[in-house]
């Protein structure tokens, strides 16, 4: 969600913020812009649409080492080129580009700009109109960036140019990720290391309310008192590959074939000594001295969370409760004496789980963060981080991700369970073999999934995913991904609620995806399938190796029950991959959607 970029040196910075938004392309946007500056002055490119859409209307004639550049993801007024940034001031000294909400921008245009005609509809131009304000105020720059900031409620990240200055970007950074690049006779900023690894791999990472002074040579960081902070960089891990597709068409099938591999290598990363899974002390221990775990997230990693659940109560008996972060402020539920807070979230930025995070902190509870993204924001917050070791994850649509929060959370409930002394009979690094080799064979036989989408979601317009226990979950992640990125309204329901209600919806050849991997309620399941094909429905059952029946389209190779949903979803991403391909949808950018959810 908005994506920032700035680059000041020597070279000409053009080609460095395209390629940068580019690779910031995957936060989800819907439009974008760059400002360059020389000495002629600041000049504003922007355009609704992507990026290839920008490169157009950029003039490559104009040379300048010193610019930003911005993706935006609508919040304030719809998506158009007068709402894009870069913003500037009504003299067009300032020009800014802002990541984040600034929730009192209504009562700081009452207060400060009631002469000032605003040209766009969004929070952002209030910020760069009162700097210009407080400059013809008499402040210096540097003062008048600062008492701006001190005067805004919400989230943002800022890199501001001043045309009267051409050897500096003033940036500052509240809630919203900022990392300083740092190069040699040059600086970058960036909402994410991956927009500039192509310049650098050394980056400073930003705290709330920082200022920083960039110019080619130097960075200064400041609290918002003025006082100077020292910061070491550090290396960006990322390898520049990751973040390729190579000769994928599209992220999100790349990072569906990498399943297997990422299973293998979460066993290897979580593997001890002594070949047992295990993982920091200080996290057991705090694990175990819960009462209750409290599992929080957002979208795929809250249907991590559910089936989650169940993996550690069932493996280390400690009771878990999953809530939605968006909710949770609302449905606080009763907590006990001693709770753990557990974040799941792909990115370690969305601003719902971080908003739960600050505040159960603020309370004193323990918390941990389980994420892909090392030093993202709720790894740095939380008293404790667990990574998943997926690599980058492009495709706004999660998948592998998914599967490693699964992978990660069963070895939690196995580690948990194996510390009290419980016999658990199941050797999990065997069993996650097992799975991995499983997720290959599904990953080859994409042609089968492909026919598949052909056939059942060619010409629909809806269709529901039904399941009982862990199948449950897995089709709520099904419908979930199916809807993301094909546009067809889809809904997972559990087997046993259907005759509640959504039975209702269905129609004579209304697609139902199955899945039917639980020893346990196979006979139920069959039944409610029974139940919808009476009522016209065209149904997709996928069945596991050792409880298929005539009729089912797809077996599953068997792995232990329990893994059942790290190989149920396979289908689903592949089926929802080609849904979304036949019907020209744009698979790895859906539309309105972000990866990292940077707003409330
Ligand atoms: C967005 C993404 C989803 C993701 C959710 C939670 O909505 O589009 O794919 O599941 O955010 O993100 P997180 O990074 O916290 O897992």
């Amino acid at each position: 969600m908005c994506g920032i970029v700035g680059y000041i040196g020597s070279q000409d910075s053009k080609e460095i913020l395209l390629k940068g938004l580019e690779k910031l392309e995957y936060r989800g946007y819907d439009s974008a812009g760059i400002a360059v500056m020389n000495e002629a002055g600041v000049t504003v490119f922007k355009d609704i649409g992507r990026i290839a859409d920008l490169r157009e209307v950029v003039d490559y004639d104009v040379f300048a080492s010193v610019g930003i550049g911005h993706t935006r993801w609508a919040t304030h007024g719809v998506p158009s080129k007068r709402n894009a940034h870069p913003h500037q001031c009504e003299t067009e000294r300032f020009t800014i580009v802002h990541n984040g909400v600034i929730e009192n921008y209504e009562l700081l245009k009452q207060k400060y700009l009631k002469d000032v005609d605003l040209v766009s509809d969004t929070d952002t131009e209030v910020i760069v109109q009162i700097v210009n304000k407080f400059v013809n105020d008499g402040m210096v720059v540097e003062q008048a960036f600062s008492e701006t900031l001190r005067l805004l409620h919400g989230s943002y990240a800022i890199a501001l140019l001043d045309c009267e200055n051409r050897d500096t970007i003033y940036v500052a950074k509240n809630k919203s990720p900022l990392l300083v690049g740092v190069g040699e006779g040059f600086n970058v900023v960036a909402s994410d290391a991956m927009a500039t690894l192509q310049v650098t791999d050394q980056y400073i990472e930003l705290m709330d309310k920082e200022v920083v002074i960039l110019t080619k040579d130097n960075i200064t960081i400041k609290n918002l008192d003025g006082i100077v902070m020292e910061r070491a960089p550090f290396k960006a891990m990322i390898d520049a590959s990751d973040i390729e597709k190579g000769t994928y068409p599209h992220y999100m099938l790349k990072e569906i074939d990498e399943q297997p591999a990422v299973v293998r290598k979460i066993v290897q990363k979580y593997q001890g000594d002594s070949g047992k899974l295990t993982f920091d002390k200080k996290i057991i221990n705090a694990c175990l001295e819960a009462e209750r775990i409290f599992i929080v997230a957002c979208g795929t990693s809250y249907h991590a969370g559910l089936v989650g659940k169940h993996l550690i109560e069932n493996m280390a008996k400690i009771p878990v409760e999953v809530h939605l972060a968006s909710e949770f402020s609302y449905n606080m539920p009763l907590l006990p004496k001693k709770p753990l807070f557990i974040f799941i979230s792909q990115s370690g930025e969305t601003a719902d789980s971080r908003s739960v995070l600050v505040q159960v902190k603020e309370m004193g509870h323990k918390t941990l963060t389980m994420t892909n993204v090392p030093g993202s924001t709720l790894s740095r917050e939380a008293d404790f981080t667990l990574l998943l070791h997926a690599g980058p994850e492009i495709a706004v649509a999660s998948t592998k991700a998914y599967t490693a929060q699964l992978a990660v959370l069963s070895i939690v409930a196995e580690v948990l369970g194996r510390a009290q002394g419980f016999n658990l009979n199941i050797d999990l690094v065997h069993e996650l073999s097992i799975v991995a080799n499983a997720m290959s064979t599904l990953v080859e036989d994409k042609h089968t999934f492909e026919e598949i989408a052909t056939e059942f979601l060619s010409i629909t317009s809806n269709c529901f995913f039904i399941g009982r226990a862990h199948d449950y979950y897995v089709g709520l992640e099904g419908a979930l991904k199916l809807k993301e990125i094909s546009y067809i309204y889809a809904e997972g329901f559990a087997g046993g609620e259907l005759k509640h209600g959504p039975i209702a919806l269905v129609e004579k050849g209304t697609p139902i995806f199955c899945l039917a991997t639980q020893e346990h309620v196979n006979l139920s399941i069959r039944g409610n399938v029974k139940e919808v094909v009476a009522r016209g429905a065209n149904p997709c059952i996928i069945s596991m190796d050792g409880l298929q029946m005539e009729g089912d389209r797809y077996v599953l190779p068997a792995v232990h029950p329990v893994l059942a949903p790290l190989v149920g979803v396979v289908p689903f991403q592949l089926i929802s991959y080609y849904a979304s391909l036949h019907r020209g949808c744009d698979v790895d950018k859906p539309r309105n959607l972000a990866k990292s959810v940077t707003v409330e």
